[in-house]
């Protein structure tokens, strides 16, 4: 069995910050002590002036497959997650054919197997019309169920009613949602058209998208999951005035709970002019007051959970018009990286850090045995050098799109050594070659 010995590092874990080593022992961790003595035929990683943390767990990607590979693929997604301190990911299903089907999602599960870098799990998308495939839903089918209450990439708006009803009625495992209300950014694209044209400036998006088509989306959610008792997390929330939704108690106290992306943590509207469709995503990247309040939602547990809702497209089909240029940017290989750089500016500590991307989304999604750094663990580790700054170019985007809205910036630290299941999966810059990934597990019901 191939065993690894971590020394002198800097372990953020559970709380706390503490000097430890760390041995790993075939894919799970054997000991974390203050000094653990090097023995023969073990592999040793000095990680001094390094952080240690569990690997980032991701609750929304969308790594393209099946059907969308010319703009991402499993085996070229969870690399650049690897690369980027994600060592497991959920993905959507928002591909061609949709994962609307028990049978669908079989289908994705062997395509991804034997492909992925990190571990994984897929959602079922939710429709008008697949209510039988959501309540037959087993435990270990999925990692819950997307429903897109607004619309977004991929044709998928659930906007029935009653169907919404009985989904948050019946579903058997975590209800995840997009909320946006599609017909008020129906009317302010019809109003925008009138002023601009075709010819809409990008600076209009947080406008079109607006707050009030957010907070009316996601205030319906909070009601159906109140009236259903249902499990609920909100995926990528934007407003200021949306955190007064949500509860700041322990998510263990919680069957509703909040997530916020990285490049809502990390730009806001003043970016448009530079950055243009680049920065293009639903929802929409808002005011810098929004931005705020995301942040203080974070610290005081309003939100629950960090993610990235990577979702790369080509550049050629990103350079177009506002209305024809698709929403979504490629984030994972540089969310840990973004999240070091708001800790450096005392945005959040490193200890939330690792609590809002490793262990509430472990402990919120029930996924076995990974997200916290634990004796008899999988071994999903991340070292994070926080003195060598990494400049992103777009020769070193990992993601099969090549380009990042974070080209030109240089983040203050680096990932420094990605291990997934007890094996190196990055390091010194560069990717090992080990394709590692396992299919998570769940232990999460309704
Ligand atoms: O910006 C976005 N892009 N938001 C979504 O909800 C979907 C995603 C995509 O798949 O491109």
């Amino acid at each position: 069995m191939n065993k690894l010995l971590i020394k002198n590092a800097r372990l953020i874990n559970e709380g706390v910050i503490r000097d430890a080593d760390v041995l790993i022992s075939g894919d799970r961790i054997a000991k974390i002590d203050t000094v653990i003595s090097a023995q023969n035929g073990v592999d040793v990683i000095d990680a001094r002036d390094c952080y240690l943390m569990p690997g980032m767990i991701d609750d929304q990607v969308h790594f393209r497959e099946p059907g969308l590979t010319h703009k991402g693929d499993f085996a070229t997604e969870s690399a650049a997650a690897a690369a980027g301190g994600i060592t497991s990911f959920m993905d959507m299903p928002n591909v061609n054919p949709q994962t609307t089907t028990r049978q669908a999602l079989a289908d994705k599960y062997r395509i991804a197997e034997q492909r992925c870098s990190a571990n994984y799990g897929f959602y079922l998308g939710a429709t008008n019309r697949n209510i039988d495939e959501i309540r037959g839903l087993q435990l270990d089918e999925a990692c819950g169920i997307k429903v897109f209450m607004g619309a977004s990439t991929g044709d998928m708006l659930v906007d029935d009613a009653d169907v919404l009803d009985s989904i948050f009625e019946s579903a058997p495992l975590m209800i995840v949602t997009h909320c946006e209300h599609s017909p008020t950014i129906w009317e302010n694209e019809a109003h925008a058209r009138e002023q601009f044209g075709d010819d809409v400036p990008m600076s209009e998006h947080p406008r079109i998208r607006s707050a009030n088509a957010c907070l009316t989306s996601s205030s319906f959610a909070v009601e159906l999951a109140q009236r259903h008792d249902a499990l609920l997390h909100i995926l990528h929330l934007t407003t200021a005035i949306e955190m007064g939704l949500f509860s700041p108690a322990h998510r263990s106290e919680k069957r509703i709970t909040a997530e916020v992306c990285v490049h809502h943590l990390w730009f806001d509207e003043s970016r448009y002019d530079e950055l243009g469709t680049r920065i293009k995503c639903n929802p929409a990247i808002k005011t810098g007051d929004d931005r705020a309040a995301l942040v203080k939602a974070v610290n005081e547990g309003r939100i629950d959970i960090i993610a990235t809702d990577h979702a790369p497209h080509t550049l050629a089909e990103k350079n177009d018009s506002y209305f024809k240029a698709p929403a979504g940017l490629p984030l994972v290989q540089h969310a840990v990286l973004t999240l070091f750089d708001l800790a450096k500016r005392g945005e959040i500590s490193y200890e939330m850090l690792v609590e809002r991307c490793c262990h509430a989304p472990a402990d919120i999604f029930g996924v076995k045995e990974r997200g916290y750094a634990r004796e008899g663990w999988y071994a999903d580790l991340v070292i994070v050098d926080p003195s060598s700054p990494y400049r992103v170019e777009s020769s070193n985007v990992l993601s099969k799109c090549a380009w990042s809205p974070f080209e030109g910036h240089q983040f203050s630290a680096s990932i420094d050594t990605t291990i997934i299941n007890g094996q190196v999966v990055y390091r010194d810059g560069a990717l090992t070659g080990a394709v590692v990934g396992r299919r998570l597990e769940f232990g999460r019901l309704r």
